[in-house]
């Protein structure tokens, strides 16, 4: 019996099969209710008992390497076929891959940023999480100081909180290094407002600083000219108001002319003519001083801009809450 079971594996190796068919011949041969195996089994029901326990274990050996060329085979020919068809068949649609797209905040940030750049702006970034002096009493805006009341802030201590701007980065910059000094600040900032169509409790802003010698006004105004061109278009002009900010002095909010309507008046501009934008001023002597900078040798300019604002005028978007909602169908519209 043995010699049987060794001449059934050397045919069974020996076997031609070369496609489906074949195979479900040989499996049938070989495996199937009639097949050899069958017969094997019936032929070891006669051996005797004292054999049974040796021959059983070639059998079951044999059975295995047939099960395992037939499985063998049988995935070898469904690899192919699938690969076959896959192949073959060029009408097929494609398949999609979807793909994302930057979110408007971000576009515009780094446009912000690649325009200040051009002009020797360096990027500096600072935390969210802030204490006292770095966003309200360095920045010349000592306790009970009404300023305060401007920002509504969330605190996470008496002496921590979310950052209200990003004006404490300059802070952290002028602590830090040496005039000159040229930066733009872009970062997240939080403010516990009402949440509307026109604010939210967080957003994002661009700061940019300037501390050198003889750094004057005109250069400030030079310079978010340059900017508004730059990002609205060459017709655009600004306008500088006269306002107050503790850490400017003197303190201006930045309007460009309304490139919407070209000035005649529109529902963005309110019939103006004129968007706000941000503010700015000269470094107020005592916030240089504050960071141990010599008021009497240098002086500098600063401002500070929403880019949620400059986002929803570049793009038409009259709903700051879109930007935090991440519906897909109002982002994709950036790609
Ligand atoms: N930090 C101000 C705010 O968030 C904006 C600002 C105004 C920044 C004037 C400046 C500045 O640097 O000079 O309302």
């Amino acid at each position: 019996m043995q010699e049987k079971l060794k001449q059934i594996a050397a045919a069974a190796q020996a076997e031609i099969i070369t496609d489906k068919h074949t195979l479900e011949a040989f499996r049938i041969k070989y495996l199937g209710t009639k097949g050899i195996m069958k017969e094997v089994f019936e032929a070891f029901k006669q051996v005797p008992n004292e054999e049974k326990k040796s021959l059983g274990q070639l059998i079951n050996v044999l059975k295995n390497e047939l099960e395992t060329l037939y499985t063998s085979k049988k995935e070898a020919f469904e690899n192919v076929s699938e690969q076959a068809s896959n192949q073959d068949d060029f009408t097929k649609p494609g398949i999609k891959v979807p793909q994302g797209n930057r979110h408007p905040i971000n576009i515009i940030k780094n446009d912000m940023i690649a325009i200040f750049e051009r002009i020797g702006f360096t990027i500096a970034e600072g935390p969210e999480i802030e204490d006292e002096w770095h966003n309200f009493t360095a920045l010349n805006t000592p306790e009970d100081h009404p300023a305060r009341d401007m920002q509504d802030t969330f605190y996470i201590d008496s002496n921590t909180l979310l950052r209200t701007h990003t004006s404490p980065v300059q802070i952290r910059v002028m602590e830090t290094q040496t005039p000159p000094i040229r930066i733009i600040t872009p970062g997240r900032v939080y403010r516990n407002e009402t949440i509307s169509a026109r604010a939210h409790c967080t957003f994002h802003q661009v700061e940019g600083l300037y501390i050198n010698k003889n750094v004057s006004f005109a250069d400030l105004k030079q310079t978010l000219l340059y900017f508004a061109k730059e990002m609205f278009g060459q017709n655009v002009d600004i306008r500088l108001r006269p306002s107050y900010f503790p850490f400017t002095e003197p303190s201006a909010e930045l309007d460009i002319s309304c490139f919407i309507c070209d000035r005649k008046g529109c529902a963005v501009c309110k019939g103006s003519g004129w968007v706000e934008i941000g503010g700015c001023g000269m470094v107020d002597p005592a916030v240089l001083e504050n960071c141990k900078i010599d008021a009497k040798e240098y002086t500098g300019f600063a401002f500070g801009m929403g880019i949620e604002r400059i986002t929803m005028l570049k793009y038409g978007i009259d709903d700051i809450r879109l930007f935090y909602e991440n519906d897909i169908r109002f982002l994709k519209q950036f790609a």
